[in-house]
């Protein structure tokens, strides 16, 4: 077991931090998981280098965070149902999560977070980027913030794995399973770090409860802009061993897509999460 002597640098003002001092292949410490939980919990996203795992040993380590998300959109690693995979292949040119978004929002216990290993990557390019959903909140107007409180927002996945466009068709998706809606507050209350954090999604919301998707759009558009100011965000550049765990309930994610003609592949396990409220 190791012991807990982990280093914890902030990336940013607002969002990310990487974690040193641990090897992820092998049995972590309960105190070392809970440094790595907090952090997480406050910072939105953490960050590991240089880190070997099978696949194997990326389904243990995402167990000891919590019960894992079968996907049932995205095909799925050789002998291990648990791990999806976000793959680009040279002839593509749509590459998936290619908007800012968070990841199962449209379930009704939307998952709590996502560990993203690195396989293959581009000579250059494919970095992800994050956004803080509590920066986000907390830089709105008292007004808007109280407005927002009184709202909840609904989120499908018809429009995106039920009809699969482009390249990415036959790749990821299936209509049969893209049925089950939800809706959600539009600010939640983070359960670990009892931080106020937007819960909208630019790629699954469809618009507020009560309200027409044209009256919701301004709206939205407003805020999907906001989201993303530079303050809010980090960028990740991938190595060889990189590993990236982020918080689907404080952040939204963007795949740059800037590598064509090149592979880029991720093996993605997803963690359960609970109902937002
Ligand atoms: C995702 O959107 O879940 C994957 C992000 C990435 O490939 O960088």
């Amino acid at each position: 077991m190791l012991s807990n002597s982990l280093d914890v640098r902030p990336v940013s003002t607002a969002v990310g931090a990487e974690i040193h001092g641990v090897d992820l292949a092998e049995p972590i410490a309960d105190d070392a998981l809970n440094t790595i939980r907090r952090t997480l919990a406050d910072r939105g996203v953490v960050f590991f280098r240089d880190q070997r795992l099978t696949p194997g040993q990326h389904v243990a380590l995402a167990r000891r965070f919590g019960t894992i998300n079968i996907n049932r959109f995205f095909r799925h690693a050789d002998g291990h149902p648990e791990i999806a995979l976000v793959a680009k292949e040279p002839d593509q040119t749509m590459n998936m999560g290619g908007m800012w978004h968070s990841d199962h929002s449209y379930d009704r216990e939307p998952a709590m977070g996502s560990i993203l290993y690195a396989r293959e990557l581009p000579r250059t390019g494919g970095d992800t980027l994050f956004a803080s959903m509590y920066a986000a909140y907390e830089a709105l107007s008292d007004g808007l913030k109280r407005m927002l409180e009184g709202l909840r927002a609904r989120h499908s996945s018809r429009h995106v794995f039920g009809e699969v466009k482009g390249d990415l068709k036959g790749r990821v998706g299936n209509p049969e399973l893209a049925t089950q809606d939800a809706t959600h507050p539009a600010v939640i209350t983070h359960p670990q770090s009892g931080r106020k954090a937007l819960y909208i999604n630019p790629l699954f919301t469809l618009g507020f409860e009560g309200w027409t998707d044209m009256e919701s759009r301004p709206l939205l558009e407003y805020l999907y802009r906001h989201g993303v100011k530079p303050e809010f965000t980090c960028r990740f550049q991938w190595q060889k061993g990189s590993l990236a765990f982020w918080d689907n309930r404080a952040t939204w994610h963007y795949a740059t897509n800037d590598y064509h003609g090149e592979n880029r592949l991720m093996h993605r396990i997803t963690l359960e999460g609970g109902p937002l409220g």
